[in-house]
């Protein structure tokens, strides 16, 4: 960790928003914004009700937090339906027939959905699901590609108080499998495939293979999106299967009819969703969110971090399977009332010039976006941009990891044209909403700090022998309080939780990350300090690829590393040792890249697969990572040519010591 936190950049630059981002900001001032902050944090009930004031509270709350630290509640006594507060609201005012969705296929096609249309189909869809015997409480798989169903089927399942577990559509059979098993999904909803760089996807057939295993499943329903057996050749079985839209226009029960109108109320606390992420063992752990202070959270952020106007067309880049696309796609803005922009495939189908042709073709102003995504754009060339007129974006924002402060000069300038604001946001799938940002029209950015803290946030760092750091001094940075976004537990395993978050530094948030904050208050996050990836992006878990690798016949041992790259943040490096008889080279290391893609998913294959004839360790033991770590960074040509390494000679020359 300490390498990583001395090396810390000392960036200087610092930019304030126009004065006619200002002049419309809702908070315009570095001193409106501290008003609001301080407010939050000595009187968390009056700030809590005022700002989720436009929320549907079907039984206001009275009591604000209960309990501390990882054992909190908040707005304990209140209810709500969630997915009211999304839409319901919205038909009774200007923004009923306004755009929620804006949905363009990599294809090309375009659709719409008013805010209308959407409560109409996740009215239906809900109603299906009840008829289904979904009953509050009982989880719901989705496996989707990024269309407006995908909004549509979380909604549903918060209308009707069932919790939704959506998998990254990029996830294999078995990485499926193992996640509805772990929340015992009783019903999946998918699709029969998804576009993707002109290719299909076939998430049904995928999900076939994974509901084999999945004793608990009751019933799959089958979006067509593809819709074309040539393309995309899917089987519906008899008694499980069900074609989505036939499903939907069904006869429906009394009870199921009234849904339309009065959706039940739940607890505030009653979960909304569990969303599988890594973690520091092999097993991702099913991280579980509230109905109240979530959705508190994700609608607070968006409308101040987004600056949300009216006349706004927000686009947030991320997929749904990963908890931006649940905080930042759906529920923030649709809270909000505001207008979502929402693309299918990939940034260069079938172009390099696919996104910005989009932002032209449709007015969007506001575009979240991920660093990874911005190095890839750099590379492309600005030619691709330039001959679109972008005038339009109004806000940039940038999440999911650190943004070296180049790419964020690129963005402001190429993408921005020098004039538009860029907000990093700072969280994880844990804090449920952005913690770390700054505000758009209140104060200055620091490019690659994420800035100041979000409201009743208080960040803190602590040393390595957990003490207090000064100011600027690298350390694990840490959240001094709970919130009401954070997640209340991990799916089946509340110790783990407790273990992992909230037992390290008794009764403060462990984030997992290293950072420093400065003079100014204004954090830089370095990125994980745990066992924890971030490849693009994306995060996983070194043990999750180290158990998937010794799964293979062939590996005794393996070691998943990463090393700093240019465009992904970090590449994925292995080193694995093969048992003996084995033949370690180019054979068995397409083996294991086909053996990654079987298990996790294409997103996680190795950037390099290195053999090594043993891996280096302590005296007790261990794995010597950061002695791999130093190889990996440091020996990148090798990368996928060399056969047998002999570390265990480097663990000599160190000397085997514990150091980690
Ligand atoms: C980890 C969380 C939060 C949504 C997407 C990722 C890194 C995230 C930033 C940022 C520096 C960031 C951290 C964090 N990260 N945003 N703006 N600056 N690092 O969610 O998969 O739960 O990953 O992503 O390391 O711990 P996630």
């Amino acid at each position: 960790m300490t390498d990583a936190i001395v090396s810390l950049l000392r960036e200087d630059r610092q930019f304030l928003p126009s004065d006619s981002f200002r002049a419309a900001a809702l908070v315009n001032s570095k001193e409106a914004y501290a008003t609001l902050y301080e407010r939050s944090l000595a009187e968390p009930a009056n700030f809590w009700r005022e700002a989720t004031d436009a929320l549907v509270w079907r039984q206001p709350w009275t009591v604000f937090q209960e309990g501390t630290g990882g054992s909190s509640t908040f707005f304990t006594d209140g209810k709500l339906n969630v997915s009211e507060s999304c839409l319901d609201r919205h038909l009774k005012t200007p923004n009923a027939h306004k755009a929620a969705i804006v949905w363009e296929g990599e294809p090309g096609e375009v659709r719409v959905l008013t805010y209308r249309e959407l409560h109409r189909e996740v009215v239906r869809l809900a109603a299906a699901l009840l008829d289904l015997g979904v009953k509050p409480g009982d989880r719901v798989a989705v496996y989707m590609g990024m269309v407006p169903e995908a909004a549509a089927a979380m909604l549903a399942c918060a209308r009707i108080g069932a919790v939704h577990s959506v998998v990254f559509g990029g996830f294999s059979s078995e990485a499926l499998r193992d996640r509805i098993n772990d929340s015992g999904a009783k019903v999946l909803l998918t699709q029969d495939g998804a576009w993707r760089r002109g290719g299909v996807v076939p998430l049904k057939a995928m999900a076939d293979k994974a509901v084999e295993n999945c004793p608990n499943l009751a019933h799959v329903i089958c979006l067509r999106r593809i819709d074309s057996p040539a393309k995309c050749p899917i089987v519906l079985r008899e008694g499980r299967d069900h074609d989505w839209a036939t499903l939907l226009a069904a006869p429906r029960s009394v009870e199921a009819s009234s849904l339309a109108k009065t959706p039940e109320a739940f607890s505030a606390e009653h979960p909304l969703f569990v969303l599988y992420t890594s973690g520091s063992t092999g097993k991702p752990k099913g991280l579980v969110h509230t109905s109240g202070g979530y959705l508190a959270g994700a609608h607070v952020t968006a409308k101040f971090v987004f600056d949300l106007k009216p006349t706004d067309l927000y686009w947030c880049t991320a997929d749904v399977g990963w908890v931006t696309g649940h905080s930042y796609i759906v529920y923030g803005p649709l809270s909000c009332g505001a207008s979502c922009f929402m693309y299918e495939g990939a940034p260069n189908a079938p172009d390099p010039s696919r996104f910005w042709r989009m932002i032209e073709r449709h007015g969007i102003t506001i575009l979240y976006t991920a660093p990874t995504a911005i190095r890839a754009f750099i590379r492309w060339g600005d030619e691709h941009v330039v001959k679109h007129d972008l005038s339009s974006l109004r806000l940039l924002g940038s999440v999911g990891e650190p943004i070296n402060p180049e790419a964020w000069m690129w963005y402001r300038r190429v993408i921005g044209g020098d004039r538009c604001p860029i907000v990093d946001t700072w969280w994880q799938t844990e804090t449920g909403s952005i913690l770390v940002t700054t505000l758009p029209g209140a104060v200055m950015s620091k490019p690659g700090s994420a800035g100041l803290p979000m409201f009743g946030i208080v960040p803190s760092l602590v040393t390595e022998a957990g003490e207090p750091c000064a100011a600027n001094e690298g350390g694990k940075l840490l959240i001094d309080a709970a919130w009401p976004s954070m997640a209340r537990t991990i799916w089946g395993d509340h110790e783990r939780y407790l273990d992992t978050y909230w037992r390290a530094v008794p009764g403060k948030y462990i984030t997992g990350d290293g950072a420093r904050i400065d003079q100014d208050n204004y954090t830089w996050v370095i990125g994980r300090i745990d066992d924890v990836l971030n490849i693009a992006g994306h995060r996983i878990g070194t043990a999750e690829i180290e158990s998937a690798l010794v799964g293979h016949p062939a590996v005794a041992e393996a070691a998943a590393v990463g090393r700093p790259d240019e465009l992904k943040g970090q590449a994925l490096v292995v080193f694995v040792t093969v048992k003996s008889g084995q033949t370690a080279g180019p054979e068995l290391r397409a083996a294991l890249t086909e053996h990654i893609d079987k298990e996790i998913g294409k997103f996680a294959r190795p950037d390099a697969i290195r053999f090594a004839d043993a891996l280096p360790k302590t005296r007790s033991g261990k794995i010597m990572r950061r002695l791999l770590r130093d190889v990996a960074a440091g020996n990148e040509s090798k990368g996928d040519t060399s056969t047998l390494e002999d570390l265990s000679v480097l663990a000599a020359l160190r000397g085997g010591k514990d150091e980690e």
